[in-house]
């Protein structure tokens, strides 16, 4: 089966058999046959947190199961939830409709409800571990629907157990508290200007989603229009020693704090430094609007953009002794 269309890097490739599950209860079933067990397997939403370099030797899972329901409404905030297939960006477009606040800052992020807790997305000072009750998730080493609550997750800046676990868990559904108001987080750079220049002079949440999806268009490539996977690489986290070298070695270099003294570095920023903004090698490329994004200019394979990616991890550790990890999977 082809992969081509199930990617958002738009790269050839296949998998032995590719399994629509459009109901969580047919995983029991799934996975009772002998070729599932012993099959390499993996689980694909819409493809935007992916890189394949090469066929996946086993068994692809996708999993389509939409829906939205309200479990519990307490007044100030209501339990949602949302089965995985769903699309992140319309379940964000409908709490806002339906009077919740919090999502408005991880708007238009590419992918479905259930990868949202598989790294951790996050986007202009917000997380989704924030807002997440519970993931539901089929447990393949225990063979069996389970339910673990937040804390349980194990979520960290762009982790989680899921993505640690990738082969125990299939997340099925997530359970979210929303709440009806909440203080807004506008001081990531760019957000109030955004504002500003809207004229929102008192916003709502719904002009900060508008904000911000117009800040993430200007700055980042559509992967409707040109094949990629978002940030490719994680911003860095450097210990307080390091921080202090680099700092002193690059003060221009953005870092924030990251507990204990450390510091998350920009890594487009680093990219950007080494000349890369813009790079081409055939139809592998870095994006000219921002040096964290590494895109397709059309037949690029991935092999091609995975061979970029480390000429650029090799450039970024012999230059600033720091090394860069992918965030999306690699496979
Ligand atoms: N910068 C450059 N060159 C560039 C772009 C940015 O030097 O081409 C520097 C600038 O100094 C800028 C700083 O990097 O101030 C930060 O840039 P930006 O606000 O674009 O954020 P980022 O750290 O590069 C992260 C997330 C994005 C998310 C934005 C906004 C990661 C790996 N990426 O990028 O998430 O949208 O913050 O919150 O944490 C994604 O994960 O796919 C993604 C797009």
């Amino acid at each position: 089966a082809s992969l081509a269309g199930r990617n958002t890097f738009r790269v050839p490739a296949t998998a032995q058999l590719l399994i629509d599950v459009r109901k969580p209860a047919a995983l029991a079933e799934l996975f009772g046959y002998a070729a599932l067990k012993s099959q390499p397997l993996l689980v694909l939403g819409e493809g935007s947190n992916v890189l394949f370099t090469r066929d996946w030797p086993g068994i692809v899972l996708a999993i389509a199961a939409r829906g939205i329901a309200v479990l519990e409404d307490r007044g100030d905030d209501a339990r949602v939830r949302v089965e995985a297939g769903e699309s992140w960006n319309d379940f964000v477009r409908w709490s806002l409709a339906h009077g919740f606040a919090g999502l408005e800052n991880l708007v238009l992020i590419p992918g479905t409800v259930g990868a949202a807790p598989i790294q951790n997305i996050g986007a202009y000072g917000v997380e989704v571990r924030e807002f997440i009750a519970g993931v539901e998730a089929w447990d393949r080493r225990e063979a069996r629907l389970v339910r673990l609550d937040n804390d349980q997750c194990a979520f960290g800046y762009r982790d989680s157990r899921f993505k640690r676990e990738r082969e125990r868990y299939v997340v099925t559904a997530v359970e979210f508290d929303l709440p009806r108001e909440r203080a807004l987080r506008l001081d990531y750079a760019g957000v109030r200007e955004e504002l500003a220049a809207l004229g929102m002079a008192e916003p709502t949440p719904s002009n900060v989603a508008e904000a911000i999806a117009r800040l993430r268009t200007r700055k980042l490539p559509n992967p409707a229009l040109i094949g990629n996977a978002g940030s490719f690489f994680k911003n860095p986290l450097v210990t307080a020693d390091e921080a202090q070298r680099l700092r002193r070695d690059h003060p221009d270099l953005p870092a924030w704090p990251a507990g204990d003294g450390g510091a998350k570095l920009s890594a487009a920023w680093l990219i950007e430094s080494l000349g890369f903004k813009g790079e081409r090698a055939g139809d592998a490329g870095v994006s000219e609007r921002h040096a964290l994004v590494l895109v397709n200019h059309g037949r690029a394979s991935g092999a091609e953009i995975w061979a970029l990616a480390e000429r650029i991890r090799g450039e970024v550790r012999a230059r600033y002794g720091v090394l860069l990890e992918p965030e999306p999977l690699v496979i």
